[in-house]
């Protein structure tokens, strides 16, 4: 049985950004997904990886954001072997999810609190990029902090 969300009292977070809020991450999570799933190019592939039930997954990438955010401590899991195994994902669609990301962090989150939700997700995701693409002579995508590709 899923814990519920959030699992941590308002004392017991600390948020990166003082306005971040639980409900925010819901929401988050919530919308980005829906538009994953009927992505083009994103939906399939995740489609492929998790079938019809997106449940679980929702409810894990809530504790995560909730963790890296909030800091509280709730997910528990290793994104970067996730990722690792996952076949057929290319740059394109790195940027593709950061883009439908980003476009949801700008509708929800203060201007201040989702550079600093961005931040994160560029620094996750590069070393997701750098997980599933490991090559020495590639770089991860400028956007992500690399130099380019
Ligand atoms: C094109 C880019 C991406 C694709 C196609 C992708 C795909 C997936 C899929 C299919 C899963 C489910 C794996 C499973 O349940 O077995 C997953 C899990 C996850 N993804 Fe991504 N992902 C991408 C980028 C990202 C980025 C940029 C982040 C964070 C900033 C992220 C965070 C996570 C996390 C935390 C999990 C849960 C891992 C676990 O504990 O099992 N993903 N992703």
């Amino acid at each position: 049985m899923p814990s519920k969300f959030p699992v941590m009292s308002a004392r017991e977070r600390t948020p990166l950004d003082p306005s971040i809020t639980p409900a925010q991450i819901i929401h988050l999570v919530e919308s980005f997904y829906s538009k994953v799933r009927q992505h083009e190019t994103l939906g399939p592939i995740f489609l492929r990886e998790m079938g019809e039930d997106w449940g679980p997954h929702l409810h894990k990438m809530k504790h995560f954001w909730a963790s890296v955010l909030l800091k509280t401590g709730s997910y528990k899991g290793k994104p970067v072997q996730a990722h690792a195994r996952i076949q057929g994902v290319t740059t394109d669609n790195f940027h593709e999810w950061m883009d439908l990301f980003e476009e949801e962090v700008y509708a929800i989150f203060s201007p201040k609190a989702a550079s600093v939700v961005l931040t994160m997700a560029q620094r996750i995701a590069q070393s997701l990029w750098l997980a599933m693409f490991a090559d020495p002579f590639a770089s991860p995508p400028a956007k992500f902090g690399g130099r380019g590709v």
